[in-house]
């Protein structure tokens, strides 16, 4: 269980002022728990993941992970606890191919066959990718599916995925959230987090937090906070879903 206790991040702007950007939050993200935040651009959600990963130190406040104190630890030691975070514009790594990033998350040398499902799961074919370095002949879309892959083969107990859909084209975004439904459905016991504005993955949560200025506006679950956010939900007759829900895209490969 991950609980954020009255956090406040503030920082001081070029012209000397401080800008509060997360203001007095509170939040409990218990086990076997599928949250997707949302909420409008530079509300703080990338910030509060970075907060929870341990990529920027909160002004005020605790952090804690399953009744332990995690807000000075570093990344590497909340990461040997079991957080997972995947970047809005992840990183790229010139010099290190995929198949030893795969490993690297892991922690173990990978058999083929289980770098084949991870790279299956974000909609990559493992023949074309292994063997690729993550540098700049990558595209955007590629990068984020591979850092993707390997927060799957890390498999924390709490994955925060930023914006898992960007940059992703639509035939694999369909792929991935088969593979996030998947995560939900096996229950067990792990926590998943993805900051998100695609109806498709807020309609998969258990609960919703849309988070603007700093704070939790409101929580709840999908059918109860997908009115708010204006989005219809699904199953009530005469629905019209914002985007396509079917796809009916099976006929283009985007696995191997
Ligand atoms: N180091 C910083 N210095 C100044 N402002 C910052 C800093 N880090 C974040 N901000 C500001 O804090 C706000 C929240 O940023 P954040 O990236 O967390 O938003 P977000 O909710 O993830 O938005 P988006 O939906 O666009 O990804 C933004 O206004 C951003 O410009
Ligand atoms: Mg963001």
């Amino acid at each position: 269980m991950l609980e954020l206790k009255n956090i406040v991040f503030e920082v001081r702007t070029e012209d000397g002022a401080i800008k509060r950007i997360i203001d007095d939050l509170s939040l409990t993200i218990p086990d076997d728990r599928f949250t997707v935040i949302t909420g409008p651009n530079g509300g703080g959600k990338s910030t509060l993941a970075k907060l929870i990963m341990g990529i920027e130190k909160p002004t005020s406040g605790r952090i804690l992970f399953n009744g332990e104190d995690i807000t000075d630890l570093s990344i590497t030691e909340r990461s040997k606890r079991g957080v997972g975070y995947g970047f809005q514009q992840p990183a790229r790594f010139k010099g290190m191919k995929v198949k030893k990033l795969l490993d690297i998350a892991a922690g173990k040398r990978l058999p083929m066959l289980a770098c084949n499902e991870y790279l299956a799961k974000v909609g990559l074919c493992s023949a074309a990718y292994l063997t690729r370095e993550v540098d700049k002949s990558l595209s955007g879309g590629e990068v984020k599916r591979i850092e993707i892959a390997t927060i799957l083969a890390r498999d924390p107990k709490l994955a925060i995925y930023d914006e898992p859909e960007a940059g992703i084209d639509l035939w694999s975004f369909d792929r991935l959230t088969e593979t996030f439904r998947d995560i939900h459905e096996a229950r067990d016991g792990r926590s998943i987090v993805i900051i998100s504005h695609q109806e498709r993955i807020i309609q998969l949560a258990d609960e919703i937090v849309l988070l603007r200025d700093g704070k939790v506006e409101r929580t709840g679950a999908p059918a109860d906070l997908m009115p708010v956010l204006g989005f219809t939900p699904k199953g009530i007759p005469g629905c019209q879903l914002s985007e396509p829900t079917e796809l009916h895209l099976t006929e283009i490969p985007t696995t191997c």
